[in-house]
């Protein structure tokens, strides 16, 4: 995505605490092997405001708390917590959205094993379609996981 050092930096800080704020989410609903219910949804839904607090009086932390805030956040702004999208959503939450959800559908989940790549490409590529996901981002790191470098890439990075 031809970023800085500086912006990687944010981005790798930002990726490690993004889920910060399901520290106040209960065990019993984070490991939920079924369905959530409306009102489990509700309590989830409010761990990007929670981390974002939590991050808030720390001015380390200024940089990255856009990425804690709106990593649930969609382009087409159907997301959450502040429903922003189009040019008002940044870069950095838009690339922790994906990795975030690529890293969901290729791990293994109390509710279902890990999904082959090609099904994380299709459901990817059908969020970015759907103005979910930032298409250019979902291109990008299936461009790089079909190299079969990812891992290479990535230990690059976070070194
Ligand atoms: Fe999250």
């Amino acid at each position: 995505m031809k970023l800085g050092a500086a912006e990687l930096q944010t981005l790798r800080t930002g990726a490690l605490l993004h889920d910060i704020g399901k520290v106040t989410v209960p065990d019993q609903i984070l490991n939920k092997p079924g369905q959530l219910t409306h009102d489990e949804m509700e309590i989830v839904k409010r761990h990007p405001l929670v981390g974002f607090e939590i991050l808030k009086s720390m001015r380390t932390f200024e940089a990255v708390r856009p990425i804690v805030r709106w990593h649930h956040e969609r382009p087409n702004g159907t997301g959450y917590p502040d429903g922003v999208g189009g040019d008002d959503l940044p870069l950095m939450p838009r690339i922790v959205a994906v990795a975030d959800c690529f890293d969901a559908l290729s791990s293994d989940r109390p509710y279902r094993p890990c999904l082959p790549l090609d099904e994380c490409r299709t459901i990817l590529e059908a969020g970015a379609e759907r103005g979910d996901l930032d298409g250019r981002i979902v291109d990008t790191l299936m461009h790089i996981v079909g190299q079969g470098t990812a891992d290479l890439q990535l230990a690059t990075v976070l070194n």
